[in-house]
């Protein structure tokens, strides 16, 4: 009697933690060779209000620019800020020589337009990407400044299933103009077949079932269970809800976590996964916004 033996290694666990800490040594000795040329890359943070959350983003922002050696500068503006008050301040970060980031943290307050706040910013030092003029870049394929979180994604996936993502098909939930919009422009620029799928999608398991890669962005807690995985895939889960189970509070990504981990080849724990990544890429994207600006003043 012949009996089949399938083969079920362990699943990979992809650990963005150690990952970002590659990232920022790299970005590190970077920018070490930069100071020797004499040109200091320096990010300016904009906050506005008193968003719990967003503060603690800020304050790890500025803790990791001063490890790489980053000069950073922090502006507080206080809930009712008026909008021209924060356009002025980008104005005046636009025009200064050298500041070559400028990140204004989100969400505003509601009284103030984001868009036009993302769109005073200079394109060339837009690190979030998100700037129209990035945005169109990104999907023409051009070397522009591209959203961290997707950027480091990517970073994850060729990590784990090498440089050449070419034909795999790529399922991203979710389609915010923060993550899935971006993840799925850089992955079509990776050649990969790209599905998007959103609340309003019908079959949304169907689709998700033949995901080589799956990128779950979407803010549902554990919307994606193993029912939703195609054997083998990769799983890169971007969610980060605040949930409350057997009476204490937990972070949760937008996957089944334990039900996925008896399918996938590999995944990102949550947290521990994307999440560190993003604050490494901002740090590239603003070493990147730096070198940028130095080349064409150069001229
Ligand atoms: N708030 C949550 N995520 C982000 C981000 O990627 N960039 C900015 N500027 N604000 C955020």
């Amino acid at each position: 009697m012949n009996i089949a033996i399938q083969e079920h290694s362990q699943p990979l666990i992809i650990d963005g933690k150690a990952t970002a800490q590659t990232v920022l040594d790299e970005i590190k000795s970077e920018v070490q060779q930069m100071k020797a040329q004499g040109i200091e890359p320096c990010l300016a943070v904009v906050l506005v209000g008193d968003d719990p959350a967003s503060h603690v983003y800020v304050r790890n922002k500025v803790e990791k620019a001063l490890y790489v050696g980053i000069r950073s500068l922090e502006y507080r503006m206080s809930a009712d800020t008026e909008a021209d008050t924060l356009l002025q301040k980008i104005d005046e970060l636009n025009a200064d020589a050298t500041v070559h980031g400028i990140l204004v943290q989100l969400p505003l307050p509601a009284h103030i337009d984001e868009t036009a706040v993302l769109q005073r910013i200079h394109p060339l030092k837009d690190v979030d990407g998100f700037h129209s003029e990035n945005v169109g870049g990104l999907s023409q394929g051009r070397e522009v400044l591209t959203p961290c979180t997707p950027t480091g994604c990517i970073r994850l996936l060729k990590d784990t299933l090498g440089p050449d993502l070419s034909g795999l098909h790529a399922v991203v939930v979710g389609r915010s103009n923060i993550v899935g919009k971006p993840m799925a422009a850089l992955l079509l620029k990776e050649s990969c077949t790209v599905s998007i799928v959103h609340s309003r999608t019908q079959n949304i398991r169907d689709i998700c079932k033949n995901a080589d890669i799956l990128v779950a962005a979407v803010g549902r807690p554990k919307m994606i269970d193993a029912s939703y995985l195609k054997p083998g895939a990769v799983v890169i889960d971007v969610g980060i809800n605040r949930i409350q189970e057997n009476g204490k509070n937990r972070l949760v990504g937008d996957v089944d976590y334990d039900d996925a981990l008896s399918v996938v080849k590999a995944i990102t724990p949550v947290p521990g996964g994307v999440g560190p990544m993003t604050i490494a890429y901002l740090m590239k994207n603003t070493l990147d916004a730096a070198r940028m600006q130095a080349n064409i003043f150069k001229k």
